[in-house]
């Protein structure tokens, strides 16, 4: 904590509070409504949004990390289960693919690859909060498939956003878009995008107004590592002392955008029972006033010492959770995968019809 009192020692309030100020790439990065959304959350839920994460370099960080990891089983259960798409949306001459957060595109390659040979990929819509995420998808599908993959980049918050005005319908009905019976639409939600986010609901319930009777929604979500309530560890385990966690460059991002050094938190990764949620979170070891310039003048957010920052969160799922979260939504599964603990799964699951009293039919 020395360092970091001396490195702003010309920079506190009258009572001594350490003043930071976020970097100037912060500001290339973020635009006011993005600064203003910071603001808030901090506030409010003491929290750094994780979509941002994946702005600037943040994209990059991501991009590399994941292009390190092994292969993921929930793509190779969509890679199994395209003969059974081919069937499910036979007699549609075009199928078009909202890919919702598609991270480096590397996920959907599987389906575009297959739907060109077979000469149906309609469109493919990418539909991200990141334009730099969107950037880098892009990128790469040239990089695969040159011009034959048509690419729509659409930077949407599907927490907040429907994409239903991106996709082509005929008309509207209480059940959802009416399409063109040569046309539907696949969307994916690949890759724990959903158990990141502060409402799932929310979001699902987006996806959910913007597909049509016959369209599909593939979901990937990572389970839980401890399958059972009775087998998830309470805390740390006794007579070890790990050393103190520190975050990568990509969990970083935020906080050091915002001129946050890593000499005032200290890190924390746990679970948070009354949520069930795993998280990672900084805790500030000194209170600190974050100075931040708006077109309205500077915005000050006051952070107290002891103040725990989350930087992540990840909904604690088993199968069952995630069938039931897609039930809430009016998700019928027409395909459940099965997936080992700390892996993805996948699910396809359709629209189901409301029912005569007006909710969604089971
Ligand atoms: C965990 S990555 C998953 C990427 C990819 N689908 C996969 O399977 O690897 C999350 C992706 O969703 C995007 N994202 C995060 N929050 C979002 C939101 N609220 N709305 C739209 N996109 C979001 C991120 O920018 C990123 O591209």
């Amino acid at each position: 904590m020395e360092g970091f009192h001396a490195s702003l020692r010309n920079r506190v309030t009258t009572l001594g509070t350490p003043v930071v100020s976020p970097l100037p790439e912060f500001y290339e990065v973020f635009d006011e409504q993005n600064v203003l959304n910071i603001a808030d959350s901090l506030e409010r839920h003491h929290e750094l949004p994780r979509a941002f994460s994946y702005f600037g370099s943040g994209a990059r960080h991501w991009d590399d990390s994941v292009t390190l990891q092994p292969p993921r089983p929930d793509i190779a259960a969509l890679r199994d289960r395209l003969p059974f798409l081919d069937e499910y949306f036979a007699g549609r001459s075009r199928l078009d693919v909202v890919d919702v957060g598609p991270g480096n595109g590397d996920p959907a390659r599987v389906v575009l690859s297959h739907l060109l040979a077979r000469g149906v990929l309609g469109r493919y819509l990418a539909i991200d909060v990141s334009p730099g995420m969107l950037k880098i998808a892009e990128n790469r599908l040239r990089t695969w498939f040159g011009s034959s993959a048509p690419f729509e980049g659409h930077v949407l918050d599907i927490g907040r956003d429907r994409f239903d005005h991106l996709v082509p319908a005929l008309s509207g009905s209480p059940e959802g878009p009416v399409r063109d019976p040569a046309r539907a639409c696949l969307a994916l939600l690949l890759g724990g995008t959903l158990g990141n986010l502060r409402s799932p609901e929310d979001a699902l319930g987006n996806v959910r107004g913007s597909l049509g009777r016959s369209d599909l929604l593939a979901v990937s979500e990572r389970l839980d590592e401890c399958p059972g309530p009775s087998a998830r560890p309470g805390g740390a385990r006794r007579g070890t002392a790990p050393p103190p966690p520190r975050l990568s460059p990509f969990n970083r991002f935020l906080l050091d955008l915002l001129g946050i050094p890593e000499s005032l938190y200290a890190v924390e990764f746990g679970i948070d029972p009354r949520r069930d949620t795993r998280f990672i979170r900084v805790r500030l070891g000194a209170p600190v006033r974050l100075r931040l310039r708006t077109g309205a003048g500077e915005r000050h957010v006051d952070l107290s010492e002891g103040t725990p920052l989350e930087l992540w969160r990840y909904w604690r799922l088993t199968p069952a959770e995630l069938a039931a979260r897609l039930a809430r939504s009016g998700l019928e599964p027409v395909f459940a995968g099965d997936a080992a603990p700390g892996e993805f799964i996948l699910s396809l699951s359709r629209p189901c019809l409301p029912s005569p009293s007006g909710t969604p039919a089971g």
